[in-house]
């Protein structure tokens, strides 16, 4: 399917299905690899300093953009909803 999604997403539940769509669209060009300085996809070490702002903080930086990452992950169509399921996706797997 998409380059670069991780291995643990084909055995994902099926209530993961849309976040991990989603992910691979929008977010996996900077997020699989770490581009730019993204955290990584399953990398806890990566994530964990993030962590303390809260999955509803990590949310407001996923729809305004922060640093190197544009409002959405460049993606002006996402709602709010997708960018969710997918920030949710993310955080399942960084762990
Ligand atoms: C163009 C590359 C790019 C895309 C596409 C992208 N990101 Fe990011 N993302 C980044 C970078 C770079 C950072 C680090 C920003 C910083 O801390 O300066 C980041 C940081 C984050 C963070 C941490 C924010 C924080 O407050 O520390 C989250 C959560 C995140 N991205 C989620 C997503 C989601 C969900 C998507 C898809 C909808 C996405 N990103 C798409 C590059 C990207």
């Amino acid at each position: 399917m998409i380059a670069g999604l991780p291995i643990a997403a084909r055995s994902a539940p099926a209530s993961q299905d849309e976040g991990r769509d989603v992910y691979a669209q929008n977010c996996a060009m900077c997020h699989s690899t770490g581009v730019g300085g993204a955290p990584k996809v399953g990398s806890f070490d990566d994530w964990r300093p993030r962590l303390a702002s809260g999955p509803s903080g990590l949310l407001v930086s996923v729809l305004r953009g922060k640093g190197g990452m544009p409002p959405k992950g460049g993606n002006a169509s996402l709602s709010k909803t997708d960018a969710h399921a997918a920030l949710e996706y993310m955080l399942s797997l960084a762990k």
